[in-house]
């Protein structure tokens, strides 16, 4: 349904995994392993240190580099952070911006996330904004406000043209590195939502064009049947990235999905 409109996306969320030297030997793997055929846009969002290492090893491959957060600032006296000028310059495509884990470790609030999307989006470069609740709040019934909320503040002060360059990934926390995936329908239910909250504050284009992505525990086991959803176009992947095969399994599932539209 739709799923003509928008690019599939499979991005590798390496979170503080990987050593420089270990790059090229999972790039190689993966390349290996992974199909020849173009089902979707692949990344891998590595921490900024291993970034380089990753590029030079992906040169030339369908395999983007993404970082796994940007500062809000231009440039300055920001004691370690990274600029988007900075990320662009070593070739960065994607960004992931208000990742639970730093939402929750780092303090970052919905006005930052949107400071920071903006940012990216300005530099030319793809934002992938993690949205998601907590399990108290499922459990209270408030997961559908709470990602409301969550989405309209990250595209707040976008125009449309920005919002359909951004990437939403929903990522249920309860759901994130605990092996327990939301099902494919508890997935489906919020990034149908997410796309009804993006028709409602902007317009049935901009919500059939933004991808969607569902993060948490997704593996080469549960890839297809998320895949085969109506509005998830791809995935946020965190354990499974780290394995070559593994996740070029996950890639792979982006083609059985197409094939059987
Ligand atoms: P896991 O796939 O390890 O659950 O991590 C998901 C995630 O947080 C991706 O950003």
């Amino acid at each position: 349904m739709n799923k003509k409109y928008r690019k599939a996306l499979i991005a590798g969320n390496w979170k503080m995994n990987m050593l420089p030297s270990e790059a090229k030997g999972f790039v190689e793997a993966l390349k290996a392993e992974m199909p020849k055929q173009k089902s979707c846009d692949v990344a891998i969002c590595a921490p900024f240190v291993v970034m380089p290492a990753l590029m030079k090893a992906t040169g030339g491959s369908r395999i983007a580099l993404g970082a796994q957060d940007v500062s809000a600032h231009d440039k300055g006296a920001y004691t370690g952070e990274v600029s988007i000028a900075q990320l662009k310059d070593i070739g960065t495509k994607y960004v992931i911006i208000g990742h639970s884990e730093r939402r929750q470790y780092h303090g970052e609030t919905d006005e930052l996330v949107n400071a920071k999307s903006l940012k990216t989006l300005d530099a030319g470069i793809t934002p992938i904004i993690c949205v998601g609740e907590s399990l108290d709040q499922r459990e209270r019934g408030l997961t559908l406000p709470h990602i409301e909320y969550q989405v309209r503040a990250a595209l707040t002060a976008m125009s449309e043209e920005q919002v359909r360059r951004c990437v939403i990934a929903y990522e249920p926390i309860w759901a994130i590195g605990t092996g327990k995936t939301a099902t494919a329908d508890q997935a489906e239910e919020v990034c149908e939502y997410i796309r009804g909250v993006i028709r409602k504050a902007f317009s049935a284009r901009t919500a059939r064009s933004t991808t969607i992505l569902y993060g948490g525990s997704m593996n080469a086991g549960n890839a297809m049947e998320l895949l085969g959803k109506a509005d998830i176009d791809g995935g946020l992947i965190g354990g499974a990235s780290l394995k070559p095969t593994d996740f070029a399994k996950i890639i792979a599932a982006t083609a059985q999905e197409s094939a059987h539209e």
